[in-house]
């Protein structure tokens, strides 16, 4: 049986598989390093200079100068952006809200791991991934990427706080400044790409700062022809008091597709000023009526200017039917106002009768004269700067949230209103969206209004690092901790505000306000079983258990969901098999059992399940004949499980 890895996925062995895919014949082998014996030891890898022929004279090499972007540790950074952490995510039932019915998510911790361990599960699966970073704006608290487990290298440049992460405040006297900034970004931007959906978009938040920098990371990340917009967003009209020049009122949110041929938008109106002029509604959809063609000079036209649109409609008795053809008791109506003016219609003769099949020309009667209107369908204009109220931060953001909470928590929270219509534009109504600088989660929020207004079933993923709140703060003089707690709290009251402003809605009560809470921490696996390496065989002998002891059987359950790319908002149920506990999570697509002492009839029972997949632990066998028997059980009764253990 293979045991599972337990570490993050390897983005650069993910990397070596594509390349090798596309060229089989670049595959060679060489000697990487040697066993304690001295035994060389020899791995596949990929022949440089024969990938280099392959795509002939269209490289560049060495010191010839080509367009770029870099800074200083670049490529440390790539590097470290694809080596695998030794991390998990542990569930915690108290904090969450409907754990075991909820498909939303809130995972706490740094991002660069939550991305790292998200890297299997969620690969291709997220439809549109938002963020609102720290600006760097001087005076931004950075985390340190610690990819290691070394506390060294760092140790006395960083603080720590209470969870061990390693924070760092940004000033712009700072030498790293933009170093340090591009470093954070840089990584999480590139695992988050690989993340989306192919119809799924990238959009981040960004002001003046850091502005220039970003566009060059995201259109290296995600190609220059992926860039779908970018945005204006008019977050505070009256500007910055304190600027020394220019009050900055607005900010910008850059919109990436992962693959603009076949992203697609939502349909859907944002413009409150276009949805008032379209007042009329049917059951295809909002329209107004119009009668006449009026030119860009705001004159009509005219029959002589334009004579195909000049013809008489037979309208019969009724209203109902209208025709080109003359028709006994039907009426002839031309384009003339009620004045006698003579106009044009919005319509040729030659596309009269589709328009009017579509239900799109209508007659009506107007104080004993027939008059005849085109139905004009609202259109779905998204406009590069969002400059209405709505989106304003300090009511539809701060203000709001603190009436939410009922005291002041959390600064710049992005408007409400601002996300609700990037939910209803980006996210399809079955959609999964994420956020990793969640900070109030006001993403979380926007989701659950918008699947209320509209009866979506749309998923948010939350991640937060748990900043600690200043301790006199009002925040924290209210009880709230550190930021997770913030943002957990706004998405239990936000829940019972949606249920309630919509108590007399259809099937309100379906609507999914939970979400499950996991937190990043170390490896449930004792590093000597996994990082072997490291440890002498001696010492190896000395243990008896590769799992640490104060880890649960969720805990071990939800790595193990990380490791074979299982939803981690999968349904778990958990059920008594011969006095063992067994986890069937997505009704038997996997089955795990990590309890000791496991017989031949547990295990018969389970391989009648026929799991995709199932995982005991190493050691959990009661006797080396059950291990042997194992297989054979499984191979009998459900061949195409794929066994594992940890
Ligand atoms: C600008 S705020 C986001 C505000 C959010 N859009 C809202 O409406 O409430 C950025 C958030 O990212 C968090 N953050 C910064 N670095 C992080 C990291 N490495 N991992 C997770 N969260 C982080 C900060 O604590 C802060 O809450």
């Amino acid at each position: 049986m293979d045991k599972l890895k337990m570490l993050s996925k390897n983005t650069s062995d993910e990397n070596f598989k594509i390349i090798s895919n596309l060229f089989p014949g670049l595959i060679t082998e060489k000697v990487t390093g040697y066993e304690d014996d001295g035994t060389p030891i020899i791995e596949k890898v990929i022949d440089v200079d024969l990938l280099n022929k392959e795509i002939s004279e269209r490289i560049v090499s060495n010191n010839e100068q080509r367009f770029q972007f870099t800074w200083p540790e670049k490529i440390k950074n790539i590097v470290e952006t694809n080596t695998p952490i030794f991390k998990t995510l542990r569930p915690s039932k108290e904090e969450s809200v409907n754990f075991n019915k909820t498909k939303n998510l809130y995972l706490e911790g740094d991002n660069i791991e939550v991305l790292k361990m998200l890297q299997e599960s969620y690969l291709n699966k997220i439809d549109v991934i938002y963020v609102d970073p720290p600006y760097n704006t001087g005076t931004d608290i950075l985390y340190i990427n610690d990819y290691s487990d070394n506390e060294d290298e760092f140790g006395e440049k960083y603080e720590v706080d209470s969870e061990g992460n390693r924070l760092y405040t940004n000033t712009d006297t700072n030498g790293r400044f933009h170093t340090n900034w591009l470093n954070m970004i840089y990584p999480r931007i590139k695992l988050s790409r690989n993340l989306l959906s192919d119809e799924g978009f990238f959009l981040i938040a960004i002001d003046h700062n850091e502005l220039a920098n970003l566009i060059q990371v995201c259109d290296e990340v995600f190609g220059f022809r992926n860039r779908i917009a970018i945005i204006t967003v008019v977050h505070k009209p009256e500007g910055r008091n304190q600027a020394k020049f220019i009050g900055p009122s607005n900010e910008f949110m850059l919109v990436y597709a992962k693959n603009e041929s076949t992203a697609k938008l939502q349909k859907v109106v944002l413009d409150e000023e276009q949805k008032k002029a379209f007042g009329c509604k049917d059951r295809q959809g909002a329209y107004r009526l119009k009668n006449f063609i009026r030119l860009s000079d705001g004159k009509y036209a005219t029959k002589e200017s334009k004579p195909n649109f000049w013809y008489p409609i037979y309208v019969s008795p009724d209203l109902k039917e209208l025709t080109l053809t003359k028709k006994k008791n039907y009426e002839a109506v031309y384009p003339v106002t009620d004045t006698g003016v003579e106009r044009t219609w919005k319509t040729t003769s030659d596309t009269f009768l589709d328009r009017y099949k579509e239900g799109n020309i209508i007659a009506k009667e107007d104080n004993g004269k027939i008059r005849i209107f085109e139905k004009l369908r609202e259109n779905q204009v998204i406009r590069t700067h969002w400059i209405e109220k709505k989106y304003h931060g300090y009511h539809y953001g701060t203000k709001l949230l603190d009436d939410l909470l009922e005291t002041k928590t959390f600064d710049f929270p992005k408007s409400l209103y601002l996300m609700r219509d990037i939910v209803k534009l980006f996210c399809p109504k079955e959609g999964i969206i994420f956020d990793y600088f969640s900070g109030s989660s006001t993403t979380a929020h926007a989701t659950m209004m918008v699947n209320a207004e509209d009866g979506g079933n749309r998923k948010f993923i939350m991640s937060q690092i748990p900043a600690e709140c200043d301790k006199k703060s009002d925040a924290y003089k209210a009880g709230y901790e550190n930021i997770c707690e913030i943002g957990k709290e706004r998405i239990r009251r936000a829940g019972q505000k949606i249920l309630e402003d919509n108590k007399d809605k259809e099937s309100i009560e379906d609507l999914d306000i939970g979400f499950r809470v996991l937190k990043t921490d170390s490896s449930n696996m004792k590093d000597v079983y996994y990082k072997p390496e490291e440890i002498s065989q001696n010492f190896l002998d000395t243990l008896e258990d590769n799992i640490k002891a104060d880890r649960s059987g969720e805990d071990l359950l939800f790595q193990v969901m990380l490791d074979l790319g299982i939803s981690l908002s999968a349904k778990i149920d958990l059920e008594n098999i011969d006095g063992k506990e067994v986890y069937i999570v997505d009704d038997g697509h996997l089955i795990a059992c990590f309890d000791k002492d496991i017989d031949d009839d547990l295990v018969t029972k389970l391989a009648k399940k026929e799991p995709v997949f199932v995982v005991f632990r190493d050691s959990s066998m009661k006797s080396d004949s059950s291990l042997n028997n194992f297989d054979q059980i499984f191979k009998r009764l459900s061949p195409e499980t794929t066994r594992k253990v940890i």
